[in-house]
């Protein structure tokens, strides 16, 4: 045999040397969920590496992680069910505890980036990314409150905008609002081809966010599409998006290769809470082990083609790194 691949397989040295695929912590986004009080560190059940945390724990977590090495933080709120309302009102609304919180996180440790999300879901008493009247969830009467909330979160500090609510001419928007009103340097993470999955499913434990009401059928994709996440792409390119999501990752691994190889805009990948959770519970079962489950996972991720990946599991993999 002349030619023998497993040649450049026969030690640590040979391999790392052909290695195509390198992640690093700065590829690394963290998403934490922020709840108002104080002293408040309750674990998910369903996705139990992470916790609905309060302000002083959310900034320890943030100063660990950072001591880490991760700079990159994803904030979700949980919004208590009395504040929720048809129009989303308490997303801009002025003292808001999510808000405030940001502002207090920025002041007190500076070299971080945030990245916020936008949709209403949180805060909507009906439980969808937008503005539902009559069963319907409208497109157009949807994107004021958007940018209202986009802008919000920029005065709050927050670095990077992250609409993830697929309401068409959302990243449009929110760009002019954020122009206007003197946020030309905060950017956008659009959440380009986010899929109607059923992979979300933790997280709108966290948040207890899930639809009051129907699905997310007709404003997030059709898991069955890959052209229309080209679509979308050029959409948000053209709209102004700074970088370009998939999510789920894992399902969705190709369609990260498509748009790494059709796009200059950075591609993010959001390994979602259910992804997550399906690593977390086989490995409590003892029928995958975590600690390499998880690196290939992410690794796959990155060789598909994300420049960014947002994954529960940032952190633990800084941890396991740091160790070797
Ligand atoms: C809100 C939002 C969702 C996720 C991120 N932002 C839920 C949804 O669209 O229903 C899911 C993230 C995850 O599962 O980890 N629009």
């Amino acid at each position: 045999m002349l030619r023998r691949p497993r040649r450049n397989r026969k030690s640590a040295s040979t391999r790392g040397m052909i290695r195509e695929t390198i992640l690093t912590k700065d590829h690394l986004v963290q998403p934490l969920f922020l709840i108002d009080g104080d002293n408040i560190n309750q674990q998910i059940p369903s996705l139990n590496i992470a916790y609905r945390k309060s302000i002083d724990h959310i900034l320890e977590e943030i100063q660990v992680c950072k001591e880490l090495g991760i700079t990159n933080f994803m904030i979700f709120p949980i919004v208590d069910e009395a504040l929720k309302d048809k129009t989303a009102t308490y997303s801009w609304t002025e003292n808001n505890f999510y808000l405030k919180a940001i502002q207090k996180i920025k002041s007190q440790i500076p070299d971080i980036c945030l990245i916020s999300d936008v949709a209403m879901d949180p805060y909507s008493s009906d439980g969808h990314d937008g503005f539902v009247d009559n069963g319907e969830i409208l497109n157009d009467p949807t994107l004021p409150i958007l940018s209202k909330m986009a802008v919000a979160q920029a005065q709050a500090g927050f670095d990077i905008i992250g609409p993830s609510d697929m309401m068409d001419g959302r990243v449009e928007t929110i760009r002019h609002a954020l122009d206007q009103n003197g946020f030309e340097n905060t950017s956008i993470m659009s959440y380009t081809a986010k899929y109607a999955s059923a992979f979300y499913g933790p997280f709108r434990d966290a948040l207890d966010s899930a639809p009051k009401a129907g699905d997310k059928k007709t404003y997030q994709m059709d898991p069955a599409n890959k052209r229309e996440a080209l679509m979308e792409a050029e959409l948000d390119v053209q709209e102004g998006a700074d970088f370009i999501m998939v999510k789920p990752a894992i399902n969705y691994l190709d369609i990260i290769h498509s748009l790494k190889e059709e796009f200059e805009t950075p591609v993010a990948a959001y390994h979602v809470s259910g992804e997550c959770a399906m690593l977390l519970a086989a490995a409590e079962k003892g029928w995958l082990d975590l600690n390499a489950a998880m690196p290939e996972t992410l690794l796959s991720i990155k060789r598909a083609g994300a420049d960014v990946i947002i994954s529960y599991f940032a952190k633990m993999w800084v941890e396991l790194n740091h160790n070797k």
